[in-house]
């Protein structure tokens, strides 16, 4: 079995291909990114020299990079993590995550009709679904919630999985998608809210939550999603969509709060800042399907999660230390030093 794992050098992707080539010794894994701001080759270190893994670096967009690289390499599945994933970037600058979320996806799956493929499985997220109104906790998303996105994140996500389904459709090509919940864990960008807490707090660093930080997300940690996907791989029903989530509900301040008590830090630390543009209130999925179906179910909770993600940071600090001390340190200026300053 050979796997293409676009994405493979990001938070997620970069956890499934430890996963898979752990679970599956005798995969060939074809880890594949563009290697933008987000993607880290320190992720993939410990599996670079594995004789069944390798490293491509290229543009999920680049219709003839891509043609070229199937001919070449003809995967029996193709895995889509790449993306734009930040939804606060996207509000900033739109335009490269209809590129990439959105061309990026019609090109990969031009080239699984081109030269044939087994399964084309979409990674997206409950993102697609809008947000749910806080006062009322008995509203979850499932597979049937109407696609009603918020960002231009999430609208760029929503109209690739349209696309996918399209795909299968007319096309008849073997898809999956899924659509997770929050996810947090080892080699999580800090941009994102777990770590950007972890390392700040650490740092003794003021930590913005944005509005009151009621906001809630569903958290869960990251192999949970592994496990998901690799379920649904294997054994999902082509052209269905998966809702992955665990029920750990939690506001941004109660993260926020967690955090800051397993690290033994203040929460004086703690700034309100202004909200963000069109902010989700509440995600919560209904995860019913994949448990019924494909008998998915997370191992990990969140207080156990939190706990081991923390640690990850203590004991990797080169890995985090490398980028804030490079371009992201302007991006953080730039989006955070007026609404630091104004709390
Ligand atoms: P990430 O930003 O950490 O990683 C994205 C990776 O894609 C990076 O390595 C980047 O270099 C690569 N990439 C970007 N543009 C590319 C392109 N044009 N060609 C090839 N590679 C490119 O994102 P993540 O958090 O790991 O998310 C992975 C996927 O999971 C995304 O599709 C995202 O929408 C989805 N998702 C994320 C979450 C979450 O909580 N992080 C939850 C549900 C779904
Ligand atoms: P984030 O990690 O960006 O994920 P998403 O927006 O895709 O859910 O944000 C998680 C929540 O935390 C979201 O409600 C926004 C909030 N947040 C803050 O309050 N402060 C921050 O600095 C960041 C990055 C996020």
């Amino acid at each position: 079995m050979k796997i293409l794992i676009t994405g493979g050098a990001g938070f997620i992707g970069g956890n499934f291909v430890h996963y898979i080539l752990n679970k599956y010794p005798d995969y060939k894994i074809l880890c594949l990114d563009k290697l933008t701001y987000a993607g880290n080759l320190e992720t993939l270190k410990p599996v670079m020299d594995n004789p069944n893994f390798k490293f491509i670096k290229g543009d999920i967009s680049d219709r003839e990079f891509i043609y070229e690289l199937f001919s070449e390499e003809k995967p029996d599945m193709v895995v889509n993590f790449a993306a734009e994933s930040h939804v606060d970037r996207s509000i900033e600058d739109p335009g490269i995550f209809l590129k990439t979320n959105v061309i990026g996806t019609g090109v990969l799956m031009d080239a699984c009709r081109k030269f044939g493929i087994k399964r084309y499985h979409q990674v997206s997220t409950d993102e697609v679904y809008g947000d749910l109104p806080l006062e009322r906790p008995d509203l979850f998303f499932t597979e049937e919630t109407p696609i009603h996105a918020s960002s231009p994140y999430s609208a760029s996500k929503a109209s690739a999985d349209l696309l996918v389904q399209a795909y299968y459709r007319t096309y008849k090509l073997p898809v999956t998608i899924s659509r997770c919940s929050n996810n947090y864990g080892p080699y999580h960008f800090p941009e994102k809210l777990i770590p950007l807490i972890i390392t700040r707090a650490l740092a003794d660093e003021e930590l913005p939550v944005y509005g009151t930080g009621e906001n809630v997300r569903d958290w869960l940690y990251v192999e949970d999603h592994c496990s998901a996907i690799d379920l649904i791989l294997h054994k999902g029903r082509e052209g269905e969509v998966y809702n992955i989530g665990g029920h750990n509900e939690r506001t941004n301040l109660q993260v926020v709060k967690t955090i800051l008590k397993e690290l033994g830090k203040p929460e004086s630390l703690i700034r309100f800042v202004a909200d963000r543009p069109g902010h989700d209130r509440r995600y919560a999925i209904d995860p019913t399907k994949i448990h019924n179906e494909l008998g998915w179910l997370p191992a990990t909770t969140f207080d156990e999660g939190i706990k081991k993600t923390i640690k990850w940071y203590l004991d990797n600090r080169e890995w985090w230390q490398h980028i804030l001390s490079g371009e992201y340190k302007d991006y953080f200026n730039k989006m955070y030093g007026n609404r630091l300053a104004e709390s």
